[in-house]
């Protein structure tokens, strides 16, 4: 245990960078990353309270006017072994970027408020940390305020993305049909490099044609300003997603403990959580297959699929009781086929696929959430499973971006797969295992 902490803690130092943020991985992903951002303090807090302050306040640098906080921020300008770089991103349509630092034009998952809210617990009596949360709590109120305002423009409660980058889960197959939908224009889409397949296994990643739809939405956003009505018009991906709406609603809880004991206006926090957890369990809750799923608005339906989104459900306290036992049953039944949890995606459907990212591969940080949310409905043992498996694939396979969800028995076999000495693995091993 001693030793694997250790390891923990030197991928963390030395994926930490000036003006203080920490790489999620040094060469695949070398700038600081939202989300990525959010998790990486939580396990920092362990080892390095100023650090895991510190990297919030960095990210926030990056906010724009409109209260988005952007999925990438560009510290350095030199770094050119990346795709899409700043230029290419082209934020300078919007005139609420920050021209420095430079950003990309659209966000991730609201991890924020809980984050601020896990520092805040872990070091409740800390005048740092309790002059930090305060200083950041209404930017952060702000990003939530940007969701409600840009990506709920009829005001239900959910907000939609339009590009899989923001959902964290690039590739996964609840975006097939929508991406198909994409006709793509070789004559006007712009001439673009890849650089993750130089130094990531092709396999492990998104493909060439989904890369071609990764970049027509982006050019649809910044054609958009990046936050026009122009994106909810045009874009033929429309999603009102599982994971983000749940730790939208995960943060706005916090958001409103924190503002609670530091006496902050919480009214319009209470307001947006009241709406949005009503509206997620109404319209995200699959009859059929009895699991949470993300709502097709230019379809308009529901994306019938199980998936790992589903689960962040329980973390953000959204599920009944009944729901909750569902799903807990459905992972459980998984453990006892043998599979690791928790895969990204259904094991047993056609587009499931063990290496490639988001299409079954495990994701620790992933399973930091799911181990939250089991445990916060009382089901300790499956929570337990949860948080062993992670801790045993890093163990045995190293600090890899994600893991294979099907037990290999050949001994010379990896299955851990994409970036390695990965940021979020490090950070929630040590919160999982401390
Ligand atoms: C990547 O480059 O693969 C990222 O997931 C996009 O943010």
């Amino acid at each position: 245990k001693q030793e694997l902490l250790q390891t923990a803690r030197e991928t963390l130092e030395a994926n930490w960078r000036a003006p203080g943020f920490s790489v999620p991985s040094g060469r695949l992903y070398p700038f600081q990353w939202n989300w990525d951002s959010g998790f990486t303090s939580i396990g920092n807090a362990h080892i390095n309270p100023q650090r895991a302050l510190r990297e919030m306040e960095t990210l926030f640098t990056g906010q724009w006017a409109n209260g988005m906080v952007p999925h990438i921020i560009f510290h350095s300008e030199k770094e050119t072994t990346y795709f899409p770089n700043f230029d290419f991103w082209d934020t300078t349509v919007n005139a609420g970027a920050p021209q420095r630092p430079k950003t990309s034009g659209i966000t991730q998952p609201a991890v924020h408020g809980f984050v601020l809210e896990h520092l805040l617990n872990t070091f409740p009596d800390d005048a740092a940390t309790i002059a930090t949360v305060k200083a950041l709590f209404p930017r952060v109120v702000n990003s939530h305020r940007f969701l409600y305002i840009y990506r709920d423009p009829e005001r239900e409660g959910l907000m939609f993305m339009y590009h899989p980058w923001e959902t964290g889960r690039d590739n996964s197959p609840l975006w097939d049909a929508s991406m198909d939908r994409i006709v793509i224009d070789k004559g006007t889409l712009p001439a673009y490099t890849r650089q993750d397949t130089k130094i990531a296994a092709a396999d492990e990643r998104p493909t060439a044609d989904q890369y071609d739809r990764y970049v027509h939405q982006l050019e649809l956003g910044k054609r958009n300003g990046y936050d026009g009505p122009g994106i909810f018009a045009e874009s033929e991906i429309l999603i009102q997603d599982t994971l983000m709406n749940a730790l939208l609603i995960k943060s706005n809880a916090s958001l409103i403990r924190i503002g609670q004991r530091f006496g902050f206006d919480v009214g319009e926090l209470e307001e947006w959580q009241q709406q949005s957890t009503r509206a997620f369990q109404q319209k995200l809750w699959h009859e059929e297959l009895q699991t949470f799923v993300p709502y097709d608005v230019r379809a308009g339906a529901q994306i019938a699929e199980r998936e790992i989104g589903s689960f962040t459900a329980l973390s953000a306290g959204i599920a009944s009781d009944k729901q909750a036992k569902i799903l807990n049953d459905y992972l459980q039944s998984l453990h006892d086929r043998g599979f690791y949890l928790c895969p990204s995606f259904d094991p047993d459907s056609p587009h499931f696929d063990s290496r490639r990212y988001w299409r079954g591969p495990i994701w620790p940080h992933m399973n930091w959430l799911i181990h939250d949310g089991l445990k916060n409905y009382g089901f300790g043992k499956m929570a337990e499973v949860v948080r062993n498996d992670a801790i045993h694939l890093i163990r045995e396979f190293g600090f890899y971006e994600y893991f294979d969800c099907q037990k290999n028995t050949a001994p010379d076999l990896t299955q851990g797969y994409g970036g390695d000495q990965f940021s979020w693995t490090a950070a929630c091993l040590i919160d999982l295992i401390e």
